[in-house]
């Protein structure tokens, strides 16, 4: 008899290669600073995403992807498979280049343009999922890939749709109404729910208020990631509960909020409840920024599970 399947974490999103500054302050337009270090390591907000759900274990991930044909490609697609992400999906654009992503990183924060490059490349067919979005437990978008691909995606999504709705923009209706989830930082926040001042956005009262409406625009739940304050979680029912951060000292910030968002989804498709899971995402967001890079960190879920408090039994 056949063993049943793993879940299956479909991430469809970007692949980026990523060059890092590392600075004592964020230059002023017209500024020249010195910096400290430079490398390049790998990156993406889908790719981050994807290997933190695979590392996180109990489920199979796979990635759907454009990458260009050159040898940051290779180099990106050996990262996903060391962390046993599937890449079958990962398809090469010929005339294309790999996206970049030109990162400052000052201490407690970080500054990134992405030049999205083959990430902005797909056909138009009518399932960019090429029937996996049918067999998957989640399908996990974020929007450094054109938006009608994330659109299409997660209108092939059988089980659950989350959507990472980063970087911050404004969404149609009918993309928020097929979301399952709806995860976003104060920054993407702000920029869906008509707030203008992203600090104010934090505020406790203004996530719930931008939560409502929200949902009354369709998404099922809503979570806003808050960096060093954890996390505001509003569930199915309406229900709004605020986790607390699990402290660290930070490193580096880039890819945290991608940490969070990919053990989140593995964590919704192994079959925990939506508060369990961002318990565990915010546990995996803390060992994020404890090293550099948006991909080196190591998640297990003994060590989430042993961070969040929490059994695998609640
Ligand atoms: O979220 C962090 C990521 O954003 C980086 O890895 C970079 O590639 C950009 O996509």
């Amino acid at each position: 008899m056949n063993e049943p399947r793993s879940p299956l974490v479909l991430v469809i999103g970007s692949v980026n290669i990523d060059h890092v500054v590392v600075t004592d302050a964020f230059p002023t337009p017209g500024q020249t600073i010195l910096g400290r270090t430079a490398h390049v390591t790998l990156g993406g907000k889908g790719a981050n995403q994807a290997v933190a759900a695979a590392s996180s274990g109990e489920v199979r991930t796979a990635m759907l992807a454009r990458v260009g044909d050159d040898v940051e490609a290779d180099r990106a697609r050996a990262g996903l498979v060391a962390r046993g992400v599937d890449v079958h999906g990962v398809i090469t654009v010929s005339d294309a280049e790999t996206g970049t992503a030109w990162i400052t990183v000052a201490p407690g924060d970080n500054a990134i343009i992405v030049v999205p490059g083959a990430n902005f490349r797909w056909p138009s067919e009518d399932d960019p999922t090429g029937g996996a979005g049918a067999e998957a437990a989640v399908v996990l978008a974020q929007l450094e890939i054109p938006l009608d691909v994330v659109q299409r995606a997660a209108a092939a999504c059988r089980g659950r749709f989350l959507l990472n709705a980063a970087p911050a923009a404004e969404l149609p209706d009918e993309l928020i109404s097929l979301c399952d989830v709806l995860i976003v930082n104060e920054h993407e926040q702000a920029a869906l729910a008509g707030q203008s001042d992203a600090e104010q956005a934090r505020e406790p009262a203004a996530v719930r208020e931008a939560h409502a409406a929200l949902r009354g625009r369709g998404a099922k739940a809503v979570i806003t990631t808050l960096g060093g304050s954890g996390a505001i979680v509003t569930d199915t029912d309406g229900t709004t509960t605020a986790l607390p951060a699990i402290p660290a000292d930070v490193v580096d910030t880039t890819g945290a909020g991608d940490a969070f968002t990919g053990v989140f989804a593995a964590r919704l498709a192994a079959g925990d409840s939506l508060l369990e899971a961002a318990r565990l995402g915010i546990a995996a967001g803390s060992l994020a920024v404890r090293t550099p890079g948006a991909q080196q960190h190591h998640v297990d879920l003994d060590t989430l599970r042993a961070m969040a408090g929490t059994t695998g039994r609640d």
